[in-house]
């Protein structure tokens, strides 16, 4: 007697906790029902893999879509076409909207607009303030949370909280793991003279490597102090690389696949402000200990601190120009492309984009393809050549670093709860996003 399923992908190479082979997928309600040899099986839908390798879906664990508050740079529902098609499955999406997240409320009307008009599934991060710290505990475990997010130095938005005291407050108040933008807020206001007006290249003078590797010793001092985890987002230089290789009990640690792929002086003269973000990019000693890092299995996770800004904003003159630059539907062609060209392994790529958010944030049923898990998978092409360029976009702010950058490696389709959502560049259907769940938070939601 044969299986039946609702899908079976079949024919293609899976890369998940068994290594790298051949193997069919059998879905079930939206769950991964067997993994093997399916070709006796009935299904509603089959899915021809053949020559395509299927990982468990990419989940990007930072993102700003920027609604409520600043829809004109992105919305979540372009935010989140962008993502699919790009080859994610959810996105982890950052508090600095207007108003910020920092609040039940605001965390629900997110969550509601999710629900709405997202593509991907999704969690938010609900940004730590001094106000807001006793309320922390239980905004961290509200459904659809992410955790915590603290800006320890000042970006796009007014989420700040600097002082020792405030963190420590926060990191005694709260249990799940919070995520943390590292730079030491005094130094960056006492080195603020060092913009030249007109000049994008002086924003990594400004914000030196120094002020990062400040504010993340001490992070990791208080996280030790008081028994926390941390996850210290987007890691531009070599020394936190190389000081977070000796913590890594409390800390984790994310990359940026423009911090992997982009170095100054270059990227300035050819994107000006576009290459514009914080933590700056820098040069190509500190790429090097990012990428030993990455060997290393020091980074946990790839984010791609997607953060659009629209052209007109780019263009003003720097200083005025805003910080962040897209990054969610280039992360997997552009990564491709690295592991293409031998510089990390199509299984660590695996391990930093599903298996790793799916260990550090205690993810439940996603990052893995086994048998119970939600069935979300991204389908690549590891041979597929194709230029990156702007108008492949679907980023509201319509641009993207990567224009013109031939890589070989493309995602063919995005799979999420058993649902073709993506394929060939096309979105199928309606917006069907849920929240992610949380192991910490089950039972909330
Ligand atoms: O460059 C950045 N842009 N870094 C951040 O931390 C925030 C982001 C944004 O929201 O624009």
């Amino acid at each position: 007697m044969s299986e039946t399923f609702d899908l079976v992908i079949k024919g293609g190479t899976l890369v998940n906790h068994d290594g790298i082979g051949k193997r069919d997928i059998g879905v079930r309600a939206g769950r991964i029902a067997a993994i093997g040899a399916l070709a006796a099986a009935s299904a509603g839908e089959v899915i021809d893999a053949s020559g395509l390798h299927v990982l468990p879906g990419v989940i990007d664990s930072q993102v700003h879509f920027r609604e409520p508050g600043a829809e004109h740079k992105e919305t979540l529902s372009h935010g989140s076409r962008s993502a699919v098609l790009g080859g994610v499955t959810a996105v982890f999406e950052m508090p600095n909207t207007n108003p910020l997240t920092t609040s039940a409320e605001a965390l629900g009307d997110k969550v509601a607009r999710g629900r709405k008009g997202m593509f991907c599934d999704f969690a938010f991060y609900v940004g730590a303030t001094r106000e807001n710290v006793d309320e922390l505990p239980e905004l961290e475990r509200l459904p659809g949370s992410a955790g915590v997010k603290v800006f320890m130095g000042s970006s796009t938005g007014n989420l700040l909280v600097d002082d020792e005291e405030s963190l420590s407050r926060v990191l005694a108040a709260i249990s799940r793991r919070a995520a943390f933008h590292s730079e030491d807020e005094a130094r960056l206001i006492e080195r603020q003279g060092l913009r030249r007006e007109g000049d994008p290249a002086s924003h990594t003078q400004w914000r030196d490597p120094q002020a990062a590797l400040i504010s993340t010793q001490r992070l990791v001092r208080l996280a030790k102090e008081h028994g926390s985890r941390v996850h210290v987002l987007h890691i531009s230089t070599g020394e936190e690389m190389e000081f977070l290789s000796q913590h890594k009990d409390v800390a984790s640690v994310e990359a940026t696949p423009q911090h992997l792929t982009l170095t100054v002086p270059q990227a300035y003269e050819a994107l000006g402000a576009k290459a514009q973000m914080n933590p700056p990019l820098r040069d190509a000693a500190h790429q090097k200990i990012l990428w030993w890092g990455l060997g290393q299995g020091v980074v946990d996770v790839l984010g791609s601190d997607h953060a659009p800004h629209t052209l007109e904003e780019k263009a003003l003159e720097y200083p005025a120009s805003p910080s962040g630059m897209p990054g969610v539907q280039t992360l997997i062609p552009v990564m491709l492309d690295h592991v293409n060209a031998g510089r990390l392994s199509l299984e660590r790529f695996v391990d930093l984009t599903s298996h790793g958010p799916q260990r550090i944030f205690g993810i439940a049923c996603k990052g893995r393809i086994a048998a119970g898990y939600d069935a979300d998978f991204t389908i690549v092409d590891m041979a597929q050549k194709r230029t990156i360029e702007d108008d492949w976009i679907a980023s509201k702010c319509g641009w993207t670093p990567f224009a013109g950058r031939r890589v070989t490696g493309w995602p063919k389709g995005t799979i999420i709860r058993g649902r073709r959502v993506m394929w060939e560049d096309e979105i199928l259907g309606e917006a069907g996003g849920e929240p992610v769940r949380f192991l910490e938070a089950l039972g909330v939601g």
